[in-house]
């Protein structure tokens, strides 16, 4: 790939259902960005009720460790009404600055194609100045998986493909944003988030 850093990937896991297929198509694209030579890590994206005046607890604080460390972070939702799942939103509405400059890829299980739900996420990591994947994947539980594999082929190279691209493109970004955030010049996006 010609990769000069370490890229570290997080996942979000948006589905609490036993079986997710979400979650396996995620931990099936973290194992090919790990073959990739990144450093991934998996969470969940159940936290408690975003409650701006509650204390932090120790799964927040895990969460926020894991986000930070994140140069890249592909999300996976389940498509409930043609959209996310609360649950991922929940998470997505703890953090802010921690998302910039960061590249994000989509993974969908959905029964149809889950594109609002993409659009959803995309919009949501917009408002965070974080960069979207401008494809994602979406996957048919019951059509595209079998005893924990995908056997759709199609499936299986989207996935792929999107984790290299996410692991190029995502160096690319991060660079960037760390050479800017550390020059000083002041017209430049990642000015605003020098401390
Ligand atoms: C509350 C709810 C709403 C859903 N709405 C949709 C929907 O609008 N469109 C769709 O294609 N599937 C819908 N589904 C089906 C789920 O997207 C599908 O079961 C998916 O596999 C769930 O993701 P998971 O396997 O990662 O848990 C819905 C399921 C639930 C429980």
């Amino acid at each position: 790939m010609g990769s000069k850093m370490t890229l570290n990937v997080l996942g979000v896991a948006g589905s609490m259902r036993n079986g997710s297929y979400s979650l396996q198509a995620l931990k099936i694209g973290l194992e090919h960005a790990k073959k990739l030579g990144a450093e991934v890590r998996l969470i969940q994206a159940a936290l408690p009720l975003y409650d701006p005046n509650a204390q932090a607890t120790p799964e927040l604080e895990r969460a926020t460790d894991a986000v930070t460390w994140a140069d890249a972070i592909i999300i996976a939702s389940p498509d409930y009404h043609g959209s996310m799942s609360g649950t991922l939103k929940n998470f997505l509405d703890y953090f802010y600055a921690e998302f910039s400059g960061k590249l994000f890829g989509y993974i969908v299980a959905s029964h149809e194609k889950g594109l609002t739900v993409m659009d959803q996420m995309r919009t949501a990591i917009r408002q965070c100045y974080g960069w979207s994947m401008p494809y994602g994947v979406s996957i048919n539980g019951p059509q595209d998986f079998a005893g924990g594999e995908i056997v759709n082929p199609l499936i299986s190279k989207r996935l792929k493909m999107m984790v290299r691209d996410l692991l190029v493109y995502g160096e690319v970004l991060k660079g960037q944003f760390v050479r800017d955030a550390k020059s000083s010049e002041e017209n430049t996006f990642a000015a605003r988030y020098r401390s």
